[in-house]
C-alpha cells in the first residue's frame, strides 16, 4: 500500500477544504415541515458516528506499519483520515443546527457499530468501519440530491465525495491484505463482507428510513445506492493493479 500517496491526498484535501465555507445563515426553505425536523435527528445520528476519536484504529495502523514496511506511512495516512471525518463531524453540527436538532452523545444503532467493531479484533474493526463507509457513501449521496435544503445538499456532496476517497483508501488496504491471504480465505473474506454489509444497510434503513422516506429517498433507492458502492469497493479490491489507486476514488463517486 503506498501510504505516502494517501498522506499527500488527505493533506491536499484538508488544504482544499479549508478555502470552503457555506451559507449556514440563510434562511431555511420552510422550517416547520416534517421531514426537515425527521433529517435533523437522522443528522444528528451520522455526526454521533463521525465524532469517534479513532483510538483503536490507530493502534491497529500503527502496529500494522510496525509489522509490515509494506504499510510504512499507513499510521499518518489513518491519522488525517479520522481528521477529515472529524470535519464531517463539525459539518454535520452545523447542519443538525440549521435544521433546528439537538446534538446526540449517546444513540443505540451507534452503540451497536461501536460495540461490534471493539469486540471483534482490529482487522475487522476496520471492516465495521468500511461498511459504514460505503452506507454513508449513499446515505449523504442520496441527500445531496433530495435533501430539502440546498445549504444541506451542498454539504452533503462534499462529504459524498470525501467518503469516496475513504473507501478508495480503504480498498487500498484490503486489496493489499487479501491479496497475502490464501484463495479460499479470500473468497471467504468476501461472502461474509457481502452478508454483513447487508444486515448493516437493513440496520440503518430502519434507523434511518423515516427521515429518507421523507425526503422522497425510497428503501430500494437506498439500498440500491448502498449495493452499488458496495459492488465497486469488491471490484477494486479484487483487481491487481495497485498504481493509481487514489485516482480510483472517482470509481466511487456517482
Ligand atoms: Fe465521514
Ligand atoms: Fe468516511
Amino acid at each position: 500500500m503506498n501510504a505516502h500517496r494517501w498522506i499527500q491526498y488527505f493533506e491536499n484535501h484538508r488544504h482544499h477544504h479549508a478555502a470552503e465555507s457555506y451559507a449556514w445563515d440563510t434562511p431555511l426553505p420552510d422550517p416547520a415541515r416534517r421531514n426537515i425536523q425527521a433529517l435533523a435527528a437522522s443528522l444528528a445520528i451520522f455526526q454521533l458516528g463521525e465524532s469517534g476519536g479513532g483510538t483503536r484504529l490507530l493502534r491497529y495502523a500503527r502496529r500494522l506499519a510496525g509489522q509490515d514496511p509494506g504499510f510504512s506511512g499507513y499510521e499518518r495516512a489513518v491519522g488525517l483520515f479520522v481528521s477529515e471525518e472529524h470535519a464531517h463531524a463539525a459539518l454535520l453540527k452545523q447542519m443538525v443546527h440549521r435544521l433546528g436538532g439537538t446534538i446526540l452523545t449517546k444513540q443505540w444503532s451507534n452503540s451497536i457499530f461501536r460495540t461490534i467493531r471493539s469486540a471483534l479484533g482490529l482487522e475487522f474493526n476496520v471492516q465495521v468501519l468500511l461498511s459504514a463507509e460505503l452506507i454513508a457513501r449513499a446515505y449523504y449521496g442520496l441527500l445531496s440530491r433530495q435533501a430539502p435544503d440546498p445549504v444541506i445538499r451542498a454539504t452533503c456532496l462534499r462529504i459524498t465525495r470525501d467518503e469516496a476517497g475513504h473507501i478508495a483508501f480503504h480498498a487500498d488496504f484490503f486489496r493489499d491484505r487479501l491479496a497475502a491471504s490464501p484463495v479460499w480465505r479470500a473468497l471467504l473474506w468476501r461472502v461474509q463482507f457481502h452478508a454483513l454489509f447487508r444486515l448493516a444497510g437493513a440496520v440503518v434503513w430502519w434507523d434511518h428510513g423515516p427521515a429518507l422516506r421523507a425526503c422522497g429517498i425510497s428503501q430500494s433507492m437506498f439500498h440500491q445506492k448502498a449495493l452499488r458502492a458496495s459492488t465497486a469497493f469488491l471490484g477494486a479490491v479484487a483487481t491487481s493493479r495497485r498504481v493509481g489507486s487514489i485516482q480510483s476514488a472517482t470509481e466511487f463517486t456517482c
